[in-house]
Formats: C-alpha cells, sequence, structure tokens
C-alpha cells in the first residue's frame, strides 16, 4: 500500500467518525460522546495531514497545532455557558479566516497562473471566507452585547459590493494575474460581511449566524477542492450542508427570507420601533406566595423557558416545580421557541439537563392551540419570544416573527429581574397587559421561592 493510499485511508476513517459524530449531535444525551467521536476523526486528518508533508514542512504544523489548542482548550474551559454562542460566533470567523488565507497564499504561491479547476474554488473561497470572518466578528460584537442596535445601511451597498467581488473575481478567471485585482476582492467581500451583519437587530441573528456557519462550510469545501483535499472537501460540505439546513429552519421560524435579513435590512427597526412602550399602562407586580396559589389551582401550566432562565440557571429548579405541581394534579407543558435564549436548542439543552421528559417539550406550533386552555403562563426569563408587537407593530424590529401566544392564556405570570428589554432591545406590551403579573427577580430565586410556598400549601 502506498503512502497516498494509506492518507486516503485515514481521511476514510476520519470523516466516517465526524458523519457519525454529526449523527449523535442530534440528542443532548449522546452529543458529548458524539463530540469527542468528531475529535479524534479531526485528530486521525491532522496525522494524515503531515504524512503527505516532507518531515521539514512539519514544525510550522505542529507550531500551529499548539498554539491553537493553547489558545482553544482554556478558552472553551472557561467560557460561560451563556456566552457559548458568542464563542461559537469567534470560532466560525476563525474558520472563514483560516480559508481565506489559504485562498491568499495559493493565489500568491502560482503568480495567478492556476488552472481554472483550482482558481475558481480559490476565488470562491477568498470571497466566502472574507464574508464570513468579517461577518462573524460582527456577529460576536452582537452576541457580545457591545455593538447593540442596528444601523441600516443602504441596501444597494450591500448588492454593490457583492457585484464588484463577483466581477473582479471572473476578471481573474478570465486571465488576469494581478495580486491587486485579488485583495481587492477579500477587500470588497469584507466589508460585505461588516455591513450585512451590521444592521441586523430585532430577532434575525440566529438566521445570520447560521447563515455565516453555512459560508464557512462551503467556502472550506471550496479550498479543499484547490487543494485536492478529501478531508477538507468532505468536513467542509458536512458544516456547508447543516448549516444551510439550520439557516432554513432558522429563516421559517422567524419568518424571513434570507434575502430580507442580508439585504433589506429587516430587523434592524427604526427610533419608532426601538421607542417606548406600545401598550401603555403600568406592570402589576405579584409575590412568590400568590404565584404558588395561582399555580397550586391551575388544571394547565405552560412554561415557557428563555435566555433568563439560562443566565440565571433555573433549570432544575424549574424542573422540580413542574414535579410539585404535577404532585398536585397539575399538568406541566413547556412552550419551547425555535429562537428563545442565544443558540439552537438552548432551552432543549438546559432541560434535558434537568431530566424534564422529552414529552413535555412542545414546539411552538404544537403548544400555540393549547394556551386558549391554559389556566397560567408561567414566564421564565423570556421575552423577546413572547412579545405581542411581532403582531401588531408593523414598525418594530420583530414584526412577523411568529411568537408563543401566552397572552391567549387566562393569566400571565413573568419572571425576571426587571422592566428591562430582551435581545431585540424593545419593550413588551405583555408586561402591562391586565391579565400579567411580573415576579421580580433573579429566576432561580424566583422559582425556588415558589417551590417552598407550594410546599408549604
Ligand atoms: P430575551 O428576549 O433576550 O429576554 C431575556 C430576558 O431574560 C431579559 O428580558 C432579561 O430581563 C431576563 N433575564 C436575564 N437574566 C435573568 C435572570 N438572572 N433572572 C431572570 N430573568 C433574567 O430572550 P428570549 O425571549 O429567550 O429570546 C431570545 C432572543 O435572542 C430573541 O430575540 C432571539 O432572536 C435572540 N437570539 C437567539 C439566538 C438563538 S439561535 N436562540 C441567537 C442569537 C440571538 P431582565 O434583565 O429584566 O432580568
Amino acid at each position: 500500500m502506498s503512502r497516498e493510499d494509506v492518507v486516503e485511508l485515514l481521511y476514510i476513517v476520519a470523516f466516517s467518525l465526524f458523519i457519525t459524530g454529526l449523527h449523535m449531535l442530534r440528542g443532548p444525551r449522546t452529543a458529548v460522546r458524539g463530540n469527542q467521536i468528531a475529535a479524534v476523526g479531526m485528530a486521525i486528518a491532522v496525522v494524515a495531514t503531515l504524512l503527505q508533508r516532507q518531515v521539514g514542512d512539519w514544525i510550522l504544523i505542529v507550531v500551529g497545532v499548539a498554539i491553537g489548542t493553547a489558545v482553544g482548550v482554556p478558552a472553551a474551559r472557561s467560557v460561560k455557558m451563556t456566552a457559548m454562542p458568542q464563542m461559537v460566533a469567534l470560532f466560525n470567523g476563525v474558520g472563514g479566516g483560516a480559508v481565506a488565507l489559504i485562498s491568499i497564499v495559493e493565489f500568491r504561491a502560482s503568480g495567478g497562473d492556476l488552472a481554472l479547476r483550482s482558481l475558481i474554488p480559490i476565488l470562491f473561497a477568498a470571497i466566502i471566507g472574507s464574508i464570513s470572518f468579517w461577518g462573524s466578528n460582527i456577529a460576536f460584537l452582537k452576541l457580545q452585547e457591545v455593538m447593540r442596535r442596528g444601523i441600516r445601511t443602504p441596501k444597494a451597498i450591500n448588492a454593490g459590493l457583492l457585484l464588484i467581488a463577483v466581477a473582479l473575481a471572473v476578471i481573474i478567471a478570465a486571465g488576469s494575474d494581478s495580486e491587486l485585482l485579488f485583495w481587492l476582492i477579500l477587500v470588497s467581500a469584507g466589508a460585505l460581511g461588516v455591513l450585512a451583519v451590521v444592521p441586523i437587530g430585532g430577532a434575525d441573528m440566529p438566521v445570520v449566524i447560521s447563515t455565516l456557519n453555512a459560508f464557512t462550510g462551503l467556502s472550506a469545501a471550496a479550498a479543499g477542492i484547490a487543494l485536492q483535499n478529501t478531508a477538507l472537501i468532505v468536513a467542509g460540505m458536512l458544516v456547508g450542508a447543516s448549516g444551510s439546513i439550520l439557516t432554513k429552519q432558522m429563516a421559517e421560524a422567524m419568518n424571513r427570507s434570507i434575502g430580507n435579513v442580508f439585504f433589506a435590512g429587516v430587523g434592524a427597526g427604526g427610533a419608532a420601533a426601538l421607542a417606548a412602550p406600545a401598550g401603555g399602562g403600568t406592570a402589576r407586580s405579584t409575590s412568590a406566595a400568590d404565584v404558588a396559589i395561582q399555580l397550586s389551582y391551575a388544571r394547565l401550566v405552560v412554561v415557557v423557558p428563555g435566555y433568563g432562565m439560562a443566565v440565571a440557571q433555573a433549570q432544575r429548579a424549574v424542573a422540580d416545580l413542574a414535579t410539585e405541581l404535577e404532585k398536585r394534579g397539575v399538568e406541566v407543558l413547556f412552550a419551547i421557541h425555535p429562537v428563545a435564549g442565544r443558540m439552537p436548542g438552548h432551552m432543549n439543552v438546559l432541560l434535558a439537563e434537568a431530566d424534564v421528559p422529552y414529552e413535555k417539550l412542545k414546539e411552538m406550533d404544537d403548544i400555540n392551540g393549547e394556551f386558549a386552555r391554559t389556566d397560567v403562563a408561567l414566564i421564565i426569563g423570556a421575552n423577546d419570544v413572547t412579545n405581542p408587537a411581532a403582531r401588531t407593530v408593523p414598525d418594530s424590529p420583530i414584526y412577523g416573527m411568529p411568537i408563543l401566544d401566552v397572552d391567549k392564556s387566562s393569566s400571565v405570570i413573568v419572571l425576571k429581574r426587571s422592566m428591562n428589554s430582551g435581545f431585540a432591545g424593545i419593550d413588551n406590551p405583555l408586561f402591562y397587559d391586565p391579565k400579567t403579573a411580573m415576579l421580580f427577580g433573579d429566576a432561580k430565586a424566583s422559582v425556588s421561592d415558589i417551590v417552598g410556598e407550594v410546599q408549604a400549601l
């Protein structure tokens, strides 16, 4: 067996492990093992790459792996669960940036004199990798809430930048070997990445993040075609395909089209949309004792978890409350909005960790019909995903986004610390609805107090 055969065989083993690992990411119980299996696959792919190279090249690769490990491992270990989405955005950006760098090196090394079958993937990788790098860094700043509000940029600029990048790529593909043109492609694609993500406000970040994720995968696959590296093609396509499916699901969940999100500044919101309460009136506050009585005498309670449950790490207390109520004959269901929290499946993961049975978790389409017969909708640190402005205020950055119809239940109790807005930065008229009562405080402390009061009844 030649060295090339061994390398190809190792690559096949590596991407079999990637696919197995990805398959196991479907559920929280198998996800950790799936991640470990995929990591072993990546280690095998690195070994296969080393085998392809002269021993002299190893030093650079080993130094690169060592630096990556020294930065990545402590960062991943120390990151708080609530900051995980930002970290994923950064990692995604690093992937896109690496692909853009590969394209630069390949173009320069060849002096632009490449066969079209390598040149076209390199140009594709340069454009998409650069968009992904810059866009992901802006997404990081937004998720970190360093950059909060959406700033509108004229949509024609984004379309123009894309046209420029593609036109320059066509000129190079047609025979120009100008390095300056290649750099201009990177600059215009990078500017597009920044300007496309900067205006995104409201609640559209999930669509953006999954799109950038798909972009990084597709650009890596293109780099794999240029480098004739099977593992990079397969790994890139897996990321590209899963990111594209996620993008489609997120866009459907938010009732948005990708074109609208990136080119029309939907969700950016104007000053009016970010201004004061649509509902007017005052919010009514309540106590843990009153909430406990209301819950204990209900027939159906629907718990609506949101980002605040993750911040407070209240999931176990919430699971205990559900158990206490069920002991008293109350039916308890959980309403899961597809973009609740800060990452896809965030609420499912937290509730699975607290051993809430999976069949009690109801997706938005399944639970919305149940609110009419719900006695109490108990909202744990959720805000945007319950905001009726999405139905009624055309100016609102979340207008058109499907929400959980909690306002259709007989009464609503909201657990949060203040009247502050959620991720979209807008007020929520639900809080001023006469049937809503606010229980102010950290969600974990509030839920624990309610559990104590229920037990004492
Ligand atoms: P948000 O609308 O962000 O609201 C969360 C609420 O939790 C805040 O209003 C906050 O109010 C409260 N909170 C924070 N810490 C708390 C604590 N310790 N105890 C109690 N409450 C606490 O959350 P949501 O309803 O889950 O909606 C998610 C939003 O994030 C959407 O706009 C979505 O588009 C966006 N987003 C989602 C994703 C994905 S993929 N899920 C990714 C990026 C962005 P106080 O400060 O008053 O406590």
